[in-house]
């Protein structure tokens, strides 16, 4: 049940795709059966609970064109990514139209099944330049999506296990338990941030400006499938419990995951993005610089900029747009050129690289980049 007085779910309602009652273990039944890549794992869990209403299942072709065409469902609700579930062709010979198809995990316990209503070609390259602005495979989220299979099967899906030996079971929160958890708290506006990072300082600036004009947090860090080289989801959740330990206010911040895979897709992603938090009940969402970019494929406010794209109402979450924000020496505080008039020669700009390099050789970020806390949590990760 979405929350009175909370947002509604993208397109209106909460979908719940799991069959409570289900058979789940060990497939041993009869029907065909599909293991699924990590990346539609994530995809099946996220529909299931309603992250991704109003989709019921894996999106057919229909759809597939309009929202490489057009960012659209076919009937024009607002969806920026097909959510695939892609095989190769001699799988997909096997499987006939109709068939209810088993979902296996990689140890081939079953998900859940699909009932495949369409076959139809997977067009890679028509999507990747569509949604990623690129086809090279150097992008990570291209690779992957170039690595899957050349037919897209289609249909409802239904679940029996989401996951099993799922991480963070405490903070495995579905849209309706984060919606029913602001309710308790008394909020009617929640803010929700997107981070696939342990918490910086910057990142921290974000969140307690918005925080000033919504009446809660939520710290929704992605924990789905990263590429190589991103912090571990373990290390990264300690990084976030110590913060909020320390600097975030209990009654005004929850923290939850996202079992989401990460595409790197820029400014088509931070609309997939707030549209999963507006179904987790949130009413406002923070898009900084570079949100979900990589290397130097999108532009620094590009992911801003596409939400300007979108028709008159077609979204209901709010975006709460940053600028690129650093330590000024001079103003001993977190800033950007919009509250700022110091050059750069005062700020503090750490990249990643370099904090990893940093973290690598032992040495603690700056005060002004990370809180000693998380800097102390992220060095004995390196060990
Ligand atoms: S992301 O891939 O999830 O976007 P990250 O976890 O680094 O990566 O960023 C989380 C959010 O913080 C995004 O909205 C991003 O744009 C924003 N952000 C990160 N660093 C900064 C910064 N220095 N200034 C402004 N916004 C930032």
């Amino acid at each position: 049940m979405a929350g009175a007085g909370l947002i509604p779910p993208h397109g209106g309602t909460l979908i719940n795709r799991i069959e409570t009652g289900g058979k789940s273990g060990a497939y041993t039944g009869s029907d065909p059966s599909l293991v699924l890549t990590e990346r539609q794992q994530c995809d099946l869990e996220m529909i299931a609970i309603g992250g991704m209403s109003p989709l019921t299942g894996f999106c057919n072709e229909q759809d597939y064109n309009s929202i490489c065409e057009k960012m659209t469902l076919a009937d024009g609700t607002v969806w920026p990514f097909p959510i695939t579930c892609a095989v190769d062709q001699a799988t997909a010979d096997g499987i006939k139209e109709g068939a209810k198809l088993a979902l296996l995990d990689d140890g081939r316990r079953l998900l859940g099944y699909l009932t495949v209503e369409q076959k139809y070609p997977h067009d890679k390259a028509k999507q990747a330049a569509a949604c990623f602005g690129t086809t090279e495979t150097e992008h990570p989220g291209v690779k992957v999506l170039m690595d899957e299979g050349d037919v897209c099967l289609a249909g409802p899906i239904e679940v029996v296990c989401a996951k099993y030996d799922a991480d963070f079971e405490d903070f495995r929160l579905t849209p309706e338990k984060t919606r029913a958890r602001f309710q308790e708290l008394g909020w009617r506006t929640a803010v929700g941030f997107q981070t696939r990072n342990p918490i910086h300082r910057a990142h921290e600036h974000l969140t307690k400006c918005a925080l000033e004009i919504c009446d809660g947090l939520l710290i929704h860090p992605l924990i789905g499938q990263t590429k190589p080289g991103d912090i571990p989801p373990d290390v990264r959740m300690n990084c976030y419990k110590t913060l909020i330990e320390n600097y975030y206010v209990k009654s005004r911040t929850v923290l939850a995951v996202l079992p989401a895979a990460m595409r790197y897709a820029g400014p088509r992603e931070a609309i997939l993005h707030a549209i999963l938090r507006q179904n987790y009940g949130c009413s406002h969402f923070i898009v900084g610089r570079d949100h979900a970019g990589v290397g130097k494929y999108y532009g620094t406010y590009d992911a801003q900029k596409i939400f300007d794209t979108l028709p008159e109402n077609g979204l209901k979450i709010t975006t709460l747009n940053f600028e690129h924000s650093s330590w000024c020496k001079t103003c001993e505080a977190m800033v950007s050129d919009k509250t700022c008039p110091h050059g750069p020669e005062v700020k503090v700009f750490l990249s990643g690289t370099k904090v990893r390099e940093m973290l690598a050789a032992g040495q603690k970020p700056p005060m002004e980049f990370s809180r000693p806390e998380v800097a102390e949590i992220l060095i004995n990760s390196m060990k």
